[in-house]
């Protein structure tokens, strides 16, 4: 195999093939049942669907899932890989019959190609002109029963003309820890490694309620049970790791801790703008938006407001503990 593979070889083996083996986002699990159960008794393809929430809560899973519940065959694009909207053509009309569509980054598509989705999904039409000039004409094309899985971290980007095509919209929220937990037990025993509860439960609150986090944290420790030769990951394994990561107890990253720190002591805790922010931090708007601070909001560290970013007490005494412990 070559250098680089094995992690993801991982993330396709950690991923659940089963819904019985998917934990979490109960009630988006138990409503996808029961519109998959009913369109298999209607022998229809599954309506459009859309999954919205932060990176690494299993959207691509939940896509997995439904195409296999329903024997239908998956194809997996991101939103940002269609250049033209004849790419996205060629792409529908490609498509088998009871085929599912998963794009991901649904936000990152391109309009022209979201117009091309509003017919095929309204009414499996696909609209194309052929020629040019004067000699255009416009044709249109019957497409297969098929199901549009998107998905997006930017809910606010999609158009709204586009989410109203979706027959359901899914928000997947952050998992508990003891969700997390479980998740790592189940990911330690297909892994091979044995784990404890203490190092279960430090992982977990690291894990930033997200299982990708959390498979994440629990490869490294895998890894450094082998090099130190340790039988299993207990609490004092779990903890130098997330050290030798710079990951603190609950998951912030340094960049995040500079973040806190910036707000804190270089803006008085607030309200200061995303603009200033992004200047201060060196960091992209984007991945503060959309990395950062959903984290920090689920914490109740950080609070968005009118006026800008506000800092909470909360992260005030977390930066506090920090510096004690170092
Ligand atoms: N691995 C990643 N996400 C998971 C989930 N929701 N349930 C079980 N294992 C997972």
């Amino acid at each position: 195999m070559k250098k680089g593979n094995e992690d993801r070889n991982i993330d396709s083996i950690l991923r659940p093939a089963k819904w019985e083996e998917y934990i979490g986002q109960i009630k988006t699990k138990e409503n996808l049942r029961m519109i998959i159960e009913a369109a298999k008794i209607r022998n229809e393809a599954v309506d459009h669907l859309l999954f919205y929430g932060q990176a690494g809560l299993g959207k691509t899973t939940l896509a997995t899932l439904v195409a296999r519940e329903t024997a239908a065959p998956l194809r997996i694009i991101t939103g940002s890989s269609i250049e033209k909207s004849g790419d996205l053509a060629a792409l529908l009309s490609s498509l088998e019959e009871g085929e599912v569509l998963f794009i991901d980054e649904a936000h990152r598509l391109n309009p022209a190609a979201e117009e091309v989705l509003y017919p095929a999904m309204e009414s499996r039409k696909l609209h194309i002109v052929i020629g040019k000039g004067t000699g255009a004409h416009a044709v249109s094309i019957d497409l297969p029963p098929f199901t549009l899985i998107a998905a997006t971290t930017r809910f606010d980007m999609l158009s709204s003309p586009l989410r109203s095509r979706f027959g359901a919209i899914f928000h997947l929220e952050f998992y508990n820890e003891d969700e997390i937990a479980e998740i790592l037990r189940r990911s330690a025993k297909i892994l091979g490694v044995k784990a404890n509860e203490d190092g279960l439960s430090i992982l977990a609150r690291a894990s930033r309620f997200t299982p990708r986090t959390a498979n994440r944290l629990l490869k490294r420790a895998r890894d450094y049970t082998v090099v130190k030769n340790l039988k299993s990951i207990d609490g004092e394994a779990a903890k130098t790791v997330l050290s030798l990561m710079e990951i603190d107890e609950i998951g912030l990253e340094p960049v995040e801790r500079k973040l806190l720190e910036l707000i804190a002591f270089k803006f008085g805790k607030g309200p200061v703008g995303i603009r200033t922010l992004t200047a201060a931090s060196g960091e992209e708007q984007a991945t503060i938006e959309e990395v950062y601070e959903p984290y920090l909001m689920k914490l109740g560290f950080l609070k968005r407001t009118p006026t800008g970013r506000v800092l909470e007490e909360a992260a005030v005494e977390h930066l506090m503990r920090e510096k004690w412990r170092n």
